[in-house]
């Protein structure tokens, strides 16, 4: 019924209601069947380029590892090591990768090398994340919620806490907006989606029923959700300068037990893309506490390591959504 074969997934926005659900379904059918041990391979021989202009834990795996149990080989080009952008020009690139891979994927800056990517290889093209979207994390993120609830993903709600302005915010905005959701986002005004993504959501709900709210109330923003869903105050690529700033402008969106208790909802479930800083194990977090006398950002210790999270859940589910992209625009 559904034939996204050759297709590139650059945006959700890319992607029908029913195409993303299928892909959903795919991706919990091969779950089901990797450990059932009953996967079939369908990506014998393919090649698939995986470039990272930045850095990545999650996604780098997700695609290395979802090729691997398919049959087909990777490639990974990393941010040293190979000439896209500074000797060789992304449309050159793209028809030298496009000559001798079937697929690519592309995690860095701007949307439009994403695009250019697609628009010169001539192979499907995936977004590993830009500065403006992250369609693989959504997948896993949607896959996960269908996974913690008893009801159709229409009948869910969330709301995104914190930086709204980035990949995740926009992506989530968007995703929620196609499968006709309850999607709140809760943020100063400064930490907005631009004016084009507001819109482009509001036009998106009228054709699926989807009920956006984007506020910087937080006791109306969390109000009864099934789901809290925060990210990093600093996005890859944007200056440490940023801290200060966004330290101040969200630290009341710090999801925390407090703003747990706002949603009135004792199954209230808490989400995040990873990597968060929520301690100073890590040589940022160390940093921050030393510059700014605090132990965690966008969410607390106590909530992170809470019964209600479910961030490995999702960082589980990134492999198996990456398998059902490729599998459904590669597979033989
Ligand atoms: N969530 C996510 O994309 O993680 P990585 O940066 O580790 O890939
Ligand atoms: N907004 C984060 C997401 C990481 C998966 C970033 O772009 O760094």
């Amino acid at each position: 019924a559904f034939n996204l074969k050759n297709r590139s997934l650059l945006t959700l926005r890319d992607y029908t209601p029913r195409e993303i659900g299928f892909l959903l379904k795919l991706a919990a059918d091969l779950k089901t069947a990797k450990y059932a041990g009953t996967e079939v391979a369908t990506l014998q021989g393919k090649d698939i380029a995986l470039i990272f202009e930045k850095d990545s834990t999650r996604t780098r795996v997700g695609f290395e590892v979802a090729a691997y149990d398919q049959g087909a080989r990777v490639t990974y080009l990393g941010p040293t090591g190979n000439h896209m952008g500074h000797k060789e020009s992304v449309k050159d690139t793209a028809r030298v990768l496009g000559r001798i891979y079937d697929a690519i994927e592309y995690r860095g800056f701007g949307q439009e090398i994403v695009a250019d990517l697609a628009k010169y290889s001539g192979v499907p093209v995936y977004n590993g994340l830009t500065n403006e979207f992250h369609p693989t994390q959504i997948l896993a993120d949607f896959l996960t919620m269908q996974e913690h609830v008893e009801k159709p993903l229409h009948q869910v709600s969330y709301v995104f806490v914190g930086d709204a302005a980035n990949n995740m915010g926009d992506s989530l905005l968007i995703g929620g907006a196609k499968l006709g959701m309850d999607v709140r986002l809760c943020a100063p005004k400064a930490c907005w989606p631009t004016q084009a993504i507001q819109d482009e959501a509001q036009a998106l709900a009228k054709e699926t029923g989807a009920r956006i709210m984007i506020s910087d109330d937080i006791d109306a923003a969390v109000k009864g959700v099934d789901f809290v869903y925060t990210d990093v105050w600093v996005s890859m690529g944007e200056p440490k300068e940023k801290w200060a700033e966004r330290i101040k402008l969200l630290t009341p969106y710090q999801v925390n037990a407090a703003l747990m208790a706002k949603t009135g909802n004792p199954r209230v479930r808490f989400m995040h893309c990873l990597p968060a800083f929520h301690n100073t194990e890590t040589t940022v977090g160390a940093e921050i506490k030393a510059e700014f006398g605090i132990s965690a950002m966008e969410v607390t210790e106590e909530v992170f390591e809470s019964p209600a999270s479910i961030v490995f859940d999702q960082a589980e589910n990134r492999l198996h959504t990456i398998k059902a992209v490729l599998v459904a625009t590669l597979g033989g």
